[in-house]
Formats: structure tokens, sequence, C-alpha cells
């Protein structure tokens, strides 16, 4: 039975003291709400990734991770953070190719390549992000955008570290936007990933495969999109930075 996760992406958000405060929060809340085996990931700027641990105290139903992980492992690469650094303080999961990456820091599926295969080799567990934007969605250029984005970045991986990816389809026109898409836009490509999966890997890897939706899923529309059968769970953006809700949305899967 593939993993069911519900990832929060913070973004660029929260100070030291916002972020021990939601966090704390998330983990109460988890501790007395979640009764399912799904599994809550909180991924917060770096500045909180070390105290974020602390404070978890071996509570393994919230894991920790990062937004973002260098293609190297050190080296002259000034206001960088390597998958060494991220693991040396029991970092469990790294957000590789958001949208927003792509867009402002020009990441490509190369460089993607490159940065799932050292997050691999230091034990992390990459959330590899794909996702066409408006105009490919409009001119039906999304399955051939998202086909490329995925075989791009991790068909070069073995099916045994290819099974320790978590992917997340996120429509970059419902990022951030409130338009979510509807479930049966998210359904219909979230299968089209798994079959992919499955002709590259066979079908057994892409049935362990988990693949989260994101862009603008909320406690309102988490229950009809978690309950697609392709769908395993959701990066959460905005709703993530309030506990209720990022919480409710986790509770989908109870
Ligand atoms: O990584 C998740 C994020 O891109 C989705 O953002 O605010 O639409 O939930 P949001």
């Amino acid at each position: 039975m593939r993993k069911k996760i519900v990832a929060g992406n913070w973004k660029m958000n929260k100070d030291f003291n916002e972020g021990v405060s939601l966090f704390s929060e998330v983990i109460n809340m988890v501790n007395d709400e979640i009764i399912g085996n799904q599994q809550v990931v909180v991924c917060a700027p770096f500045i909180h990734l070390n105290s974020l641990f602390g404070l978890k105290k071996g509570y393994d139903k919230v894991s920790v991770g990062a937004q973002n992980s260098h293609q190297e492992e050190s080296g002259a690469y000034t206001g960088e953070i390597s998958a060494v650094m991220l693991k040396s303080i029991n970092v469990e999961y790294v957000i590789l190719g958001h949208s927003e990456r792509r867009q402002y820091f020009g990441e490509d599926n190369a460089l993607l390549a490159k940065k799932t295969d050292i997050a691999l080799k230091h034990g992390l567990k990459p959330i590899f992000c794909i996702g066409e934007t408006l105009s490919e969605r409009e001119s039906g250029e999304y399955f051939n955008i998202v086909k490329s984005q995925l075989a791009e970045g991790t068909f070069h991986l073995s099916p045994d570290e290819f099974s320790k990816l978590v992917i997340a389809y996120e429509p970059v026109w419902a990022i951030g936007t409130g338009v979510t898409a509807s479930s049966a836009q998210a359904q219909e490509i979230h299968a089209f990933i798994r079959k992919e999966i499955a002709a590259k890997y066979g079908q057994s890897v892409a049935d362990e495969t988990t693949i989260l939706y994101g862009g603008s899923c909320n406690p309102k529309n988490a229950d009809e999109l978690f309950s697609q059968a392709d769908i395993d769970g959701g990066l959460i953006g905005g709703a993530s930075l309030k506990s209720r809700d990022f919480v409710d949305i986790a509770k989908a899967f109870n």
C-alpha cells in the first residue's frame, strides 16, 4: 500500500518564533487528531529545520523537510545548502523542482536530475515537482510537459532509486491562485503520470509511488481530491501556514 502524505510547503514565511509556534501547534493537533497512517511532512525554510527536529522529540507521525538542496556536496556556492548538511540535522524530505525554483532560479530538468542524485545519495527523500503553466494547459501541451519533466528529471534512476521518490504534480496555474484543478483534471494527469512510471519501471513500482497534488488545496476540497484513485495526498502551500487548515487537510485521510 503506497504511502499517503500531506506535506506543507511554508515557502519563504515564518520567522524563528513564528515557525516554532506553528510547528508546535501542528505536532499537538496531529497527535490528538490524526488516526490514519498518513504521514505529515513540514517543509520549512532552512532556519527552522534543526529546531523543528528537536521539537519532534522522535514523534514519527510528522517529518521535517527542506524546500531545496544544491546539486553539489560542498564547495564555493555562496548562500547554498547541501544535501549533506540537511542530512546532518536529520532532515528527511526535500522538495526539488518546485515551479517557483524553475521560474525564479532557472532550474531545468538536467539540473534537477543532478539535485535528485545527490539528495538520494545522502539519504534524503526527494519530493520531485512537475506541472504545467497556464499556457501549456490551454494549448493542450500539458501531457508532454509533465512527461518530459518526469522523464528528464528522474528516469535516469534505477528502479530502487526511483522508488524512494515522492512525485508532486503542481499545475502552476493553480499555485497560490485559489483556482484548484478539479478532481477530474487532477486524477487524469495523476493517472497519466502513474502510467508513464509503469511504462518505465513496471506496474509494481508505479503502484507504490506516492503522487501528491499541489495547487490551492484547502480543507474544503481535500476530501474530494484525495478520494481520487491516483491522488495520494497533497503538497500544501498557503493552507500549511495555518495549523488548523493544514491538519484539517491531513485529516482527509482519517
Ligand atoms: O508547494 C505547494 C505550493 O506550490 C502550493 O501552493 O498556496 O496553492 O497551496 P498553494
